[in-house]
């Protein structure tokens, strides 16, 4: 069964702590905090202090997302505010392999996020010393966006490599998850699926939790 990480993103800001018991209640398994910084991406999200808050009030694993420039300034910071996986965009990180070392030496698990145009072969080299890969299936930024079926091939492609490797890689999908696509996703491969305006706008989100879990089923 896949991971279930729901995006905080899409909660409500003014009672976050009434959708974080919400989530604590049901089957997911990671909380999904996206950091942006207006000039990654053209929006600007939450950081520090609230996923530090997010921390307290969450009994699921801090699964954080940082689309922000220069993402090696902050790794110390981001540990502290309690992050388990930490994972940095490939297209902003020009030392990858030296991000990776120095987040797993502050004890958090390290990911790497690719955007729809990158391909997952750029990864090859640097696979075994990956945690997580995150295929970006919208263009980074906002929630609520479209799918882009063609995630579903480089879902497949990572997942071969993952294999050949014999490496231990989760592969993460963001954007654009619903019930309905979710289990062509788990049958590509993918290990955690995130998904923010599907739980969220839904008007039982612990049964769509529960429905998004069922699709490796
Ligand atoms: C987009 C973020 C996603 C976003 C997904 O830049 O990385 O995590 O919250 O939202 P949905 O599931 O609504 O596409
Ligand atoms: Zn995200």
């Amino acid at each position: 069964m896949p991971i279930i990480a729901p995006s905080l993103l899409s909660a409500d800001f003014l009672h976050l702590d009434r959708d974080i018991r919400m989530l604590n209640a049901s089957e997911a398994g990671w909380l999904h905090c996206d950091v942006m910084d207006g000039r990654f991406v053209p929006n600007i999200s939450f950081g520090l202090p609230i996923l530090a808050a997010a921390k307290k009030a969450s009994t699921k694993l801090l699964d954080v997302h940082l689309m922000i420039v220069e993402p090696e300034k902050y790794f110390e910071a981001f540990a502290k505010a309690g992050a388990d996986y930490l994972t940095v965009h490939l297209e902003a990180s020009t030392h990858l392999h030296r991000s990776l070392q120095a987040i797993k030496a502050l004890g958090m698990k390290a990911g790497v996020a690719l955007n729809p145009h990158t391909p997952v072969q750029l990864l090859e080299n640097v696979l075994s010393d990956i945690d997580l890969v995150l295929i970006m299936s919208v263009n980074p930024g906002f929630g609520g966006q479209k799918f882009i079926p063609q995630s579903l091939k480089k879902i497949a492609a990572l997942r071969q490599m993952i294999q050949a490797a014999g490496a231990a890689t989760l592969i993460e999908v963001d954007g654009g998850v619903t019930v309905e696509n979710a289990p062509a996703l788990v049958a590509a491969g993918v290990d955690v699926l995130v998904a923010g305006n599907t739980v969220f706008s839904s008007s039982d989100p612990v049964e769509t939790i529960r429905q998004l879990n069922q699709a490796g089923k």
